[in-house]
């Protein structure tokens, strides 16, 4: 790890409960405390109704948490930031707007002049491999183009933090692997100004793939329960020289499941 390390993002005591009628609730997430980075992929791994999604929401401020704080860039989170943006599993795309249209979104809610917007706008559709299709409506793409959309869109407002939730589950390996491959030479050549990003994943591979650090969330409620490390520089990470830490890793989740299904 690097040293001198800058707190981009740091969780404090985060606890959220849902209610459910007036005597129901139901305790998502306890005191999460964790920190990302600059410089750094952090992935939160879980499995299915463990919190996930909803601590990302309360991290991007679209979530009020029950109790506690988010600070980002050394400010706290009231509400959405726009150095912040999140790309979702299902796309999440406006299908009554063009490509173009869709990318263009979130720069012109932020009232950016309209030349910076389309420098940006086309900047980010050739970057991201979109070239071509900016006409096209969402429902003329496959789905490893329409979540280049869902990057584009995101990547245009030029996050500090991107929050990924699972943006690579609905597609099929060889769709995900080569979007994982571009966003991470995207990264690494400094061609985003995205300083870290925030990768939920249920898959471990993909989170050792892709991550500097694997945080564990264990569930009812969610809470942190591990983390592990990735040293291994990424142009060496194959699927042999991860498959000690993939079974570590793997190993703590079932050991979990084990434990709430006998619980
Ligand atoms: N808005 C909501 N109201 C009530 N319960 C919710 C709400 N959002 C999520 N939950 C519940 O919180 C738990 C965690 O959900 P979620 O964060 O989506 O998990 P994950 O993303 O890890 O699958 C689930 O039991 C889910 O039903
Ligand atoms: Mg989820």
């Amino acid at each position: 790890m690097k040293t001198n390390k800058l707190v981009l993002l740091e969780t404090k005591n985060i606890n959220k409960v849902f209610h459910r009628g007036k005597k129901e609730s139901q305790n998502v997430l306890q005191e999460i405390n964790f920190k990302i980075y600059e410089g750094e992929i952090v992935a939160l791994l879980g499995k299915s109704g463990s919190g996930k999604s909803t601590l990302l929401r309360v991290i991007s401020g679209l979530l009020a948490p029950t109790l506690g704080s988010v600070v980002f860039d050394g400010r706290e989170v009231n509400g959405p930031n726009k150095e912040m943006s999140m790309v979702f599993q299902s796309f999440a795309l406006f299908p009554w707007l063009t490509i173009y249209e869709n990318v263009a979104f979130g720069l012109q809610s932020l009232n950016f002049p309209v030349d910076i917007v389309d420098d940006r706008t086309r900047n980010m559709i050739n970057l991201i491999g979109l070239s071509g299709y900016e006409k096209a409506y969402p429902k003329e793409l496959s789905g490893g183009m329409k979540q280049r959309v869902g990057f584009a869109r995101a990547l245009a407002v030029q996050p500090k933090l991107l929050l990924l939730d699972e943006p690579f589950s609905s597609l099929d390996i060889f769709t995900s692997h080569k979007l994982r491959h571009d966003l991470l030479k995207l990264w690494i050549e400094q061609k985003i100004n995205t300083k870290s990003m925030l990768l939920i994943t249920h898959s471990v591979e993909e989170a050792v793939m892709m991550s500097d650090r694997v945080v564990l969330l264990d569930s009812n409620p969610g809470q942190i329960s591990d983390e592990y490390l990735v040293t291994l520089p990424r142009e060496e990470r194959t699927k042999l020289n991860t498959m000690d830490l993939v079974d570590q890793i793997s190993d703590a989740l079932n050991k979990q499941i084990a434990l709430a299904e006998a619980a």
